[in-house]
């Protein structure tokens, strides 16, 4: 059976069981156990209307290992340069014969009005300032991996949270797991109604790191930093910096996260980001993993649910 049914769109609408069920299902796809060709005549096509490097290309290869065809559309080449919607850009991929489109947009809510409009399924990327639910997984899976549980585990998650759709994400995947978030930074980056059951918030860099297992750096967003939220990068730094000598608050054992790309010297220091501790690499890894599970999730368990095949080329009758 389908996990997800026709779209992820994020984190916030899944129960624990279908995040469970999608974590499971991509160890068994870093372990090599998903048929290689499971996908063999499907398209996957990215679409990237912001700049990404891990995202994009995990994507690909996620899609590569189960033998799909993927396009990639380039919106500086595309017609949206003339004006084309994005509804209009979806529904011209679906129309080619694409049964996935892989959504990047700066608009949040950008996939769920994609999602509205074509048959195929939508996976969100990235959607503005609110959800990127595949990086989620992957950190779960991370944390899964490293600890062998999720639940009872301290995350602390650190910095522009108001700008992070990782920080969302996140925040909603490792609370439904049943770890407690601690969402910390100044502030003005960090918005107090997402304290919710199993996330907090605080300002003390501190006492957010006091008992962590897990720290979670995020890049400051500077193209989105619209409205001088703080007074300098410097400050930021020594404020709320992942460093050595902060990570000794946090419990022995304390492993440290960035979804990347990384402002070394701002949000982390070189040392802890590359240092023994650091999971960003593992991260990377597991990026790939969890998107072959989502597609073939997507793609090979709900084929009776939905019809995604293109819609039959239209017929043209009378005087052309
Ligand atoms: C993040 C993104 O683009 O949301 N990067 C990523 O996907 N690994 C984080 C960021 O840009 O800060």
């Amino acid at each position: 059976m389908s996990v997800l049914g026709g779209h992820l769109l994020g984190l916030e609408p899944l129960g624990p069981w279908q995040i469970q069920a999608l974590l499971d299902l991509a160890e068994r796809a870093a372990r090599g156990e998903l048929e290689p060709d499971a996908l063999r005549g499907r398209v996957v096509a990215n679409l990237f209307f912001e700049p990404s490097t891990r995202t994009r290309l995990s994507f690909e290869l996620a899609a590569r290992r189960l033998g799909a065809e993927v396009v990639n559309f380039d919106p500086e080449r595309g017609s949206v340069q003339k004006g084309e919607s994005l509804v209009d850009t979806a529904l011209t991929l679906q129309a080619m014969g694409a049964d996935v489109l892989v959504l990047r947009h700066s608009s949040s809510g950008a996939p769920h009005l994609v999602a509205r409009h074509v048959q195929c399924s939508v996976v969100n990327a990235g959607d503005g300032m609110h959800e990127h639910p595949t990086q989620a997984l992957l950190d779960l899976l991370t944390v899964r991996q490293a600890f062998g549980r999720v639940a009872g585990l301290r995350v602390a998650i650190v910095g522009d949270v108001l700008h992070s759709r990782v920080a969302r994400s996140a925040a909603w995947g490792f609370s439904k797991l049943g770890a407690e978030v601690v969402l910390c930074g100044p502030p003005p980056l960090v918005p107090a109604d997402l304290a919710g059951p199993g996330i907090v918030v605080c300002h003390r860099l501190d006492e957010a790191l006091e008992g962590a297992d897990v720290v979670m750096a995020l890049r400051m967003q500077r193209e989105r930093q619209l409205g001088g939220f703080i007074p300098s990068l410097g400050e930021y730094h020594r404020l709320y910096a992942v460093t050595p000598e902060r990570l000794r608050l946090a419990r022995p054992g304390a492993l440290v996260m960035h979804p990347g790309p990384m402002n070394l010297g701002v949000e982390v220091t070189p040392e802890v980001a590359y240092g023994d501790r650091s999971l960003v690499l593992r991260q990377v890894t597991n990026g790939v993993a969890v998107r072959m599970a989502v597609l073939y999730d997507l793609l090979t368990r709900r084929q009776a649910e939905l019809d995604v095949r293109p819609v039959e080329p239209m017929v043209l009758v009378g005087r052309l």
